[in-house]
């Protein structure tokens, strides 16, 4: 999960991280009753989840307070690389002598963090690591050890940082990787980290992104999601703890297991390609305890997708058997009611198969075909979602 830059600030403070004041508006007028609060010059900044903002004119430097809600308006218009601005933070001006760049993250490739620092930071901070690679260091740091005093001085001068501001800049570092440890952080990145003429050392812009897979340990972090941005249905099924990622097409796929529902999305597209190019709706593993709850759960989502036409259900029974996923669809499509109107393709195989297709058979709903092979149900589902 990514943070908003005013997010980061307000992480950044309460680890003790050097920021200035900032708060955030939705209106002009918000952001004009900020500006008088804070006073003198303040930069009021737009908050959306990309890079570039300075150079897309979401970041704008203002004298008063009216011409922070002239700059407010005009940022609240833009859209920066797609995204709508719908906030932003008037924050109080610094006095820069100097802009660097910070950064620690997790390296997936070795297994390991990584930070990247440069004396040289600011806005072109991506030209500098094409154009002058040496001058962005890249120092590894060891998950076990973390980063010391030490490690951090050792960052800083790798990343050329004169003597005299190593040993302002290093305690900063110590409390950013604080930040990035005790919060199960994937990406801690301050550009611009500044010195100000008064020789303060200052994080000035920040962007974090949280491990969600560590989500367990922060409760606080799921006040941080951006419900507004979230996709309903993807937020619907999250809400019933199932793993859906809602695509662009037209059957919905149902299955247990992540593999077998891979796999699935494969043989739909497959399919499609004779069925009017219809593609797989999402992806949907309903897990191990394929239950009426949890099934009924996911059709409820699934069918309310007004782009799915039809449904694949493609379960290979295990420890959870093919009659109690039968009994499941039947009583999800009880539950469910005159909400289901959508043909389902059912294809049951593996534990107690039998069983379970007698017991859809028994039921014989007219919303349900049965099919005896995978390929065959994808098949039959594409057609029905062309038809
Ligand atoms: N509080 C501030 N006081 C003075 N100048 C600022 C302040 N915040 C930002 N700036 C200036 O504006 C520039 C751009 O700000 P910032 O880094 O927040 O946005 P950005 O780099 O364009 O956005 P992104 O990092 O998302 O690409 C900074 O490099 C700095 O020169
Ligand atoms: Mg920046």
């Amino acid at each position: 999960m990514d943070l908003f830059e005013y997010q980061a600030r307000d992480l950044f403070e309460s680890y003790g991280v050097p920021v200035l004041a900032g708060i955030i508006a939705d209106t002009p007028e918000e952001a004009r009753a900020a500006a008088a609060k804070i006073g003198g010059t303040v930069v009021v900044k737009a908050q959306v989840k990309a890079g570039g903002r300075g150079k897309a004119g979401g970041v704008k430097v203002v004298h008063n307070a009216d011409d922070a809600a002239t700059a407010a308006e005009a940022i609240l218009g833009l859209t920066i690389k797609g995204l709508p601005v719908n906030r932003v933070m008037v924050t109080a001006g610094a006095k820069i002598a100097q802009e660097f760049y910070f950064s620690v993250l997790l390296d997936r490739a070795n297994r390991s963090y990584l930070s990247l620092c440069s004396v040289e930071g600011g806005m072109e901070i991506e030209e500098l690591a094409v154009e002058r690679p040496d001058a962005l260091a890249k120092i590894e740091v060891d998950p076990i050890a973390g980063v010391d005093l030490a490690k951090a001085t050792e960052i800083a001068i790798a990343g050329h940082f004169p003597p005299e501001l190593v040993d302002k800049v290093a305690p900063v570092i110590v409390t950013l990787y604080e930040v990035y440890a005790g919060e199960d952080a994937t990406l801690v990145e301050v550009n611009p980290l500044v010195l100000t003429e008064d020789g303060q050392i200052l994080a000035l812009d920040g962007k974090v992104s949280l491990d969600e897979n560590a989500g367990f340990r922060h409760p606080n972090h799921e006040a941080l999601e951006d419900a507004a941005a979230a996709d309903p249905l993807e937020a619907k099924a999250k809400a019933s703890d199932l793993n859906y990622v809602k695509l662009d097409g037209q059957v919905g796929v149902i299955g247990n297991g992540a593999g077998l529902v891979m796999s699935t999305l494969d043989v739909v597209s497959y399919a499609g390609e004779r069925h009017g190019n219809v593609k797989p709706a999402n992806f949907l593993d309903i897990g191990g305890g394929a239950s009426a709850e949890v099934m009924a759960a996911g059709l409820d989502v699934i069918l309310g997708d007004p782009q799915v036409k039809s449904v694949f259900v493609n379960v290979f029974g295990g420890i959870t058997a093919c009659d109690a996923v039968a009994n499941g669809i039947v009583k999800a499509l009880e539950m469910l009611g005159a909400t289901a109107t959508k043909p389902l393709v059912v294809r049951l195989d593996g534990n107690k198969v039998d069983e379970g297709r007698a017991i859809l058979r028994d039921a014989n709903n007219p919303l349900v075909t049965l099919a005896d092979t995978m390929d065959e149900g994808a098949d039959k589902a594409a057609e029905l979602a062309n038809a």
